[in-house]
């Protein structure tokens, strides 16, 4: 596998071919945030909040660092006027979801973000994909999905293998910027299995 010589924020880095621009960056420390990320699931380029400034022979252009691979002689900027701008949209549209998430509120300071911005619709939910992408490959069990699509799409547990599956596992509400994953799934047990927690052992 060749390795690549780019340079970020001034700073010649070197990845290995297919990495991605957000692997580049994090292997030399330079801070590029992230909602949707984790270094052990498929990328999903969700939430948009990595977008980085590139530039190619004088071309400039913008893209999702977390999916852009790396290439030779690129030149990334992980700050500029319009990636901060951009970076405050998006924070503003997503506040309007979960407005007390603290890893939300700690970036709206960094980028000047109103958090008041948009009318609320707290469905808390900023559908990163964490808890879904985690359950289904890394613990192989799908516990959790989404549903519909559009403004209407949201995350939804099984019943029929949350109360066997979660109870003892939990670990996607660590991953959740928001912590609807935890409140979905204690709603989901309190109507549909209250009570009624499984062994995985016991539905064989
Ligand atoms: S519940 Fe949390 S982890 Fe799951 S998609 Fe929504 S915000 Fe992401
Ligand atoms: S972290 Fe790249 S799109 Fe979400």
């Amino acid at each position: 596998m060749s390795e690549i010589l780019l340079q970020i924020d001034g700073k010649a880095v070197k990845a290995d071919e297919g990495k991605t621009i957000l692997q580049a960056a994090q292997s030399e420390n330079i801070f590029i945030p992230t909602l949707c990320h984790h270094k052990d699931l498929t990328p999903y380029g969700a939430c948009r909040i990595c977008l980085v400034e590139v530039e190619v022979r004088g071309r400039k252009n913008h893209v999702v660092s977390c999916l852009y691979p790396v290439a030779r002689d690129l030149i990334v900027r992980t700050r500029s006027e319009t990636v901060d701008k951009v970076r405050r949209m998006i924070l503003e549209e997503l506040l309007a979801h979960a407005p007390n998430s603290p890893e939300l509120v700690h970036l709206a300071q960094e980028y000047g973000a109103d958090k008041d911005r948009y009318e609320r619709e707290s469905s808390f939910c900023i559908l990163c994909g964490l808890c879904v992408r985690y359950c289904a490959e890394i613990k192989q069990k799908n516990a959790v999905g989404f549903i519909e699509r559009g403004a209407r799409r949201e995350i939804r547990f099984i019943p029929e293998i949350a109360s066997t599956e979660c109870w003892s596992c939990q670990e996607c509400f660590s991953l959740c910027p928001t912590s609807a994953a935890q409140a979905t799934y204690f709603l989901t047990e309190a109507l549909a299995f209250p009570g009624k927690r499984k062994a995985p052992s016991d539905s064989a």
